[in-house]
């Protein structure tokens, strides 16, 4: 997703180059500036992909522009701690739909992202510019160009078999529920109107969370990378803790752009961390207009997931 001015705009100690001081909005320069906390470590984070490009260009001009602000600002109305727990009720029960992954990449393809004010390729181009432009670079963590290709897929919520969800409800940038709504968050003014808002117990940084307590234990806003991350986990994937919280987390940008939140993170969050960060950059790049010849790559991929299908291998070999 993308940050639409704010959407989705990511990152951390990332000067809020993206950001105005006092509306939160983005500043649209195009420029994605790789957090420092992704430098470090055995991460080798380069400051542009493989291809060269740099992303996620959410250009003030843009027609689409009003559009993702609309999107934001009915999220932020409606995205409730008590919205959150209902739906993660709803569809965690698995029932609307049974395909095949790459079944389900191509009937992404039906989808249309409103939050992003530059993505116009058909998603199965999203998906597959993602997990090649990460393949060339990191050619041998294998498991990482199966969560990319699968990053996105829970956004068939939009579709009318997943039960036609409004875009607020499935894509743009992702937040916690149940602690203080951070100032990083883009459209941060629209909260005002959030129910929430006037219950004290939400109002606190840590709110009804411990500090440290772990992201699994926090309600992060309804969207794409909630459903995506509940459909793996309950069909037992194999991927590793890193491909899961890349899938559950890539939309949460006042965390990894912004930095916020990190009181509620615990040492695997962190570990964590680091790798969402370098595929973030990978997920922006797809806002490149370089076609992936999906039939050539398609092999490869459905050796992925015949991997995946089978227990107990280990992805990082
Ligand atoms: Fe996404
Ligand atoms: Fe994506």
């Amino acid at each position: 997703m993308t940050v639409c001015v704010e959407q989705s705009v990511h990152d951390s100690q990332v000067e809020n180059k993206n950001h105005t001081d006092d509306t939160n909005e983005l500043v649209l320069d195009g420029e994605f500036v790789v957090p420092d906390a992704v430098v470090n470590g055995d991460f080798d984070c380069p400051e542009v992909n493989a291809f060269g490009q740099t992303f996620r260009d959410y250009d003030a001009e843009t027609e689409r522009q009003k559009q993702v602000e609309e999107c934001y600002r009915l999220n932020h109305i409606h995205q409730t701690y008590e919205y959150v727990k209902k739906m993660r009720e709803e569809y965690k029960k698995l029932d609307k739909l049974e395909m095949s992954i790459w079944e389900c990449c191509e009937l992404l393809n039906e989808v249309v992202d409103e939050s992003d004010p530059d993505l116009d390729e058909p998603q199965i181009e999203h998906l597959l510019q993602t997990a090649e432009a990460i393949r060339k670079d990191y050619p041998h963590e294998d498991w990482l160009h199966l969560t990319a290709l699968i990053h996105d897929l829970g956004k068939v919520l939009l579709l009318p078999r997943f039960g036609e969800l409004p875009q607020w409800a499935v894509v743009g940038d992702t937040h916690p529920l149940g602690c203080a709504f951070d100032e990083s968050i883009v459209y941060h003014k629209y909260f005002k109107e959030n129910p929430d808002m006037s219950n004290p117990a939400y109002q606190t940084k840590n709110g009804i969370y411990k500090e440290g307590c772990g992201l699994e234990n926090v309600t992060i806003s309804w969207g794409h990378d909630d459903y995506m991350y509940l459909v793996a986990k309950e069909n037992g994937t194999t991927l590793p803790d890193a491909g899961l919280f890349i899938i559950r987390y890539h939309s949460f940008y006042p965390l990894h752009r912004s930095g916020a939140y990190k009181h509620l993170m615990n040492e695997k969050d962190t570990e964590n961390l680091k790798w969402l960060q370098i595929f973030n950059k990978y997920d922006l790049y797809s806002k490149s207009k370089s076609r992936v010849d999906v039939e050539k790559v398609k092999p490869y991929y459905l050796s992925l997931i015949k991997k995946k299908n089978s227990d107990g291998e280990d992805w990082r070999q």
